[in-house]
């Protein structure tokens, strides 16, 4: 619905109209005119679909695995998930993984990007148990994965600590540096000779918030404006320690690559007013230069107008020093440069207005911007997932100056449904956010590698439980065979991965930004 607030951008209109040649630079061709025109992608370019082990394993409990933080706050507060589901079971990948993999190929996947699961080998977290069982399953589906001729792509932690190390406070805890150094020090040694691309953590923009909001995310623990901050300060040192001993231990031999994921919404500023604009700003770096400024920044260290803020908010708070911690400047020039390429995980897009919102304190009142979507843009089955692929394009080209042209692995991308076979709305997402991916690269330039499609199966999603589907591939939940059954995206999605092309669909011209 139009507000006054609403304006329709006719910056696209101009740019659709200037920026599609029949021929686009040297990497790749925008073939044919008028109907069906195929726009290929850069030649090595990597397609492939991802999943994370608690959303797919199962086995909770079994062959010697510990537990972690999401099998015990399912067990222990059943009413935070809906439906109280579990992910005791999921798609039961632990005991599927060789169907899963031929589903894999199937479609024509170049990779698979996976997590391990941190307690399936370390029981209790740290190197006092190590569980060789554990260590097995994932050598059995990297090996099957490699016969089929699929790259394994590995994330080191998709959200399950250990719940041994819960116990000890969890990431706020400096501890945990160390033992996710010994963590992924046994995961290089055992699979590095095969697996050549590694994320140490997937967004700790969404795991941190649990040590800020309760029943949102493992552990529950509401502390907001402190416990994030302090869980990301211990990651962000986590995550340089790991590169740093790939880097000089192992990379020299192994030849890998490692990295971070990192995720964020396009943010539009509600109008073109200054004060929209900075809280555009103030809600990038909040939400996505709090993590990506200390290590593809030149200067490193948290953003300035985050540093600034929050040690404002706490002085008036009457704290003796600001909620945000400090790197020392070694600890600045230790995270600086520690990545290979940046993981992006992108849904959806997002408006900011400048004002206040969330708890005091918090880091939604620090960051002093506002943020909400257009009700008239296409929707999912989740509610915070909104159809805007021209804001996909907006934001590769934002981190490609942001970020001095950083090379970039788009490590998810989906749409979520209720699980329909016939999904034309996963369809139109695809299509359209794989032309935006096209028209970042093949026309602003921007350096991407590789992109991944969230996600291969349907799976347990979080606390929206198995009611919001992304899978390419429908899971029969009510058939104890959890059946697989490719939906109509599948046929789609193969056509794109196996001839590197998608067919040109417009993108939008114009489009509202009102709440
Ligand atoms: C869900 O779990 C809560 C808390 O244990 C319980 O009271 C409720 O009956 C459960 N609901 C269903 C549908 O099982
Ligand atoms: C790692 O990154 C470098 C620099 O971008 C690239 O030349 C190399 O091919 C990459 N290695 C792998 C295994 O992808
Ligand atoms: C489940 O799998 C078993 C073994 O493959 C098969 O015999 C059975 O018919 C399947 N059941 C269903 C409902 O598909």
């Amino acid at each position: 619905m139009a507000t006054a607030k609403s304006h329709l951008l006719l910056v696209w209109l101009l740019l659709a109209a200037t920026a599609t040649p029949a021929v686009v630079g040297e990497k790749g061709r925008d073939d044919g005119d008028g109907e069906n025109v195929k726009r290929t992608f850069p030649a090595g370019f990597m397609f492939g679909t991802a999943t994370a082990a608690y959303q797919v394993e199962g086995a909770w409990n079994e062959d010697g695995k510990g537990e972690n933080i999401w099998d015990h706050m399912v067990h222990e507060h059943p009413e935070y998930i809906r439906d109280n589901a579990t992910g005791d079971i999921a798609d039961d990948s632990y005991h599927k993984y060789e169907e899963d993999v031929r589903l894999l190929a199937e479609l024509g996947s170049d990779f698979y990007r996976f997590s391990i699961s941190w307690a399936r080998i370390l029981p209790k977290g740290d190197l006092s148990q190590i569980n060789q069982l554990g260590l097995n399953y994932y050598d059995n589906l990297i090996n099957e994965l490699l016969d089929k001729g699929i790259e394994p792509l590995v994330t080191m932690y998709h959200w399950d600590l250990p719940q041994a190390l819960q116990e000890l406070g969890g990431w706020p805890n400096p501890i945990l540096v160390d033992y996710f150094e010994d963590y992924a020090r046994l995961l290089i040694e055992s699979y590095g000779d095969r697996v050549k691309h590694w994320i140490t953590f997937n967004e700790p923009l969404e795991f941190t918030m649990g040590y800020a909001k309760e029943a949102y995310m493992p552990p529950s623990i509401n502390k907001p404006g402190v416990g994030d901050y302090l869980a990301t300060h211990t990651v962000l040192l986590a995550h340089a320690r790991v590169y740093h001993m790939y880097d000089t231990e192992y990379r020299p031999t192994q030849q890998g690559n490692i990295s971070i994921t990192l995720n964020t919404d396009w943010v539009e500023p509600a109008s073109d007013s200054p004060e929209d604009i900075a809280a555009q700003d103030r809600m990038l770096q909040f939400n996505f230069g709090w993590f990506a400024h200390p290590i593809f920044s030149e200067e490193g260290d948290y953003p300035q107008v985050m540093r600034e803020r929050v040690a404002a908010n706490s002085e008036a708070e009457g704290l003796p020093r600001s909620r945000l911690p400090t790197f020392t400047p070694e600890e600045v020039a230790f995270i600086r440069g520690s990545s290979d390429f940046l993981g992006l995980n992108h849904y959806t897009t997002s408006i900011a207005t400048s004002g206040e919102e969330g708890p005091n304190p918090s880091r939604d009142r620090d960051r002093g911007s506002v943020g909400c979507q257009d009700p008239t843009w296409p929707t999912s089955a989740s509610s915070w997932l909104k159809v805007a692929p021209w804001g996909f394009r907006k934001l590769l080209n934002w981190l490609h100056k942001e970020y001095n042209g950083v090379t970039i692995m788009v490590t998810e991308n989906g749409f979520s449904d209720s699980g329909e076979l016939n999904d034309a709305g996963r369809e139109n997402y695809y299509k359209t956010y794989i032309n935006a991916l096209w028209e970042a690269i093949m026309i602003d330039g921007v350096n991407v590698f590789a992109y991944a499609a969230w996600s291969a199966l349907d799976n347990f999603e979080w606390t929206r439980g198995y009611a919001e589907r992304f899978g390419i591939y429908h899971v029969n939940y009510d058939d104890p065979n959890l059946t697989r059954t490719p939906k109509s995206s599948a046929q789609l999605l193969k056509s794109i991965f196996t001839e590197k092309m998608v067919e040109k669909v417009e993108t939008p011209s114009e489009y509202s930004r009102s709440c």
